[in-house]
Parts: C-alpha cells; structure tokens; sequence
C-alpha cells in the first residue's frame, strides 16, 4: 500500500496551550496506532509543526480531521505525497516543544526563509527528525 505524508504548519487556537497539547497528543497517539499512523509533533510559542505518515487512504481521513479542527488556523501545508519509507516508524506521534529545542532560533542559524518553501520544508523535516533520534 502507497505510504504517503503530511507536513504542515499552523497556529493553535486554544488557550491552554500545554494542557490542550497534552489531550490532543494522548488522543493522537490512541488514533494514530489503531491507524498504522506515525509522526512528530512539535509545538512552540502557539504554533504547531506536525509530520504525519502511513498508508494513504487511512492517512487521508485522519488528514482532513486534523485540516478542519477548529483548535489551529493559518495552516499551511509544506508537503503531501507518497514516501518510499516512514521517517518516524517508533513515534505513534513524537512531541517536543520549544523549552525543548526551539525551533525558530534553529530555522534563523541555518538561514531557513519560509519564502523557499522546498527549503523551509527540508528544514522543517530535519529539525523533526533530529528531535525524534
Ligand atoms: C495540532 C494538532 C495535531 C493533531 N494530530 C492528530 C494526529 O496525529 N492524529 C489524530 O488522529 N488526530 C490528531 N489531531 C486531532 C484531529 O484534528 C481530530 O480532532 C481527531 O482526529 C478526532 O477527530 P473526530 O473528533 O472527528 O473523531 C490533531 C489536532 C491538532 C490540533
């Protein structure tokens, strides 16, 4: 079966930012199992930076819930196709926030400008990858 992926940023509506973090995680990660679903989520100063993978058709309906849900806006999608393997086979879905490792300072050492959306994008994969090892 074609696995595929999603790679978006967006920023979150609610108010409670970790505790809300933590019920749509646990939430997630109950998901995301039964799904075959697998990922990382990084959330940072309201904004939320996920990469969620896995056989497209189950992926594409957990998709257009997270692309509906009234808890983020501004979503912009860096990336949706086929993979050739999973980047985050151990993560039912990963999490860091930004006391963590933050984010925007890593995008402003390596120069990443969101205007280069390829770009911005490897960055954006890179830096979740580096949280996930
Ligand atoms: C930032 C963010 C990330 C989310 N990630 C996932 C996820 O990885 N898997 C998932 O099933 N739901 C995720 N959700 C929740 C979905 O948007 C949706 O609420 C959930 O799948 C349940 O949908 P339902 O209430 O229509 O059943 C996420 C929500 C937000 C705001």
């Amino acid at each position: 079966m074609t696995l595929t992926h999603l790679l978006y940023r967006s920023s979150g509506r609610i108010e409670h930012f970790q505790g809300d973090c933590d019920a749509i995680l646990a939430a997630a990660r109950v998901r995301n199992a039964a799904m075959s679903l697998t990922g990382f989520l990084h959330a940072e100063d309201g904004i939320f930076v996920q990469w969620l993978e896995g056989p497209k058709p189950l992926l594409d309906q957990v998709v257009d819930d997270i692309l509906a849900d009234t808890r983020h806006r501004d979503i912009t999608v860096f990336g949706r196709g086929p993979i050739t393997k999973r980047q985050f086979p151990s993560w039912a879905m990963g999490y860091s926030n930004g006391h963590q490792a933050p984010l925007f300072d890593w995008l402003a050492e390596r120069e990443t400008n969101s205007h280069d959306l390829r770009g911005y994008a490897d960055s954006l994969h890179q830096f979740l990858l580096l949280r996930a090892a």
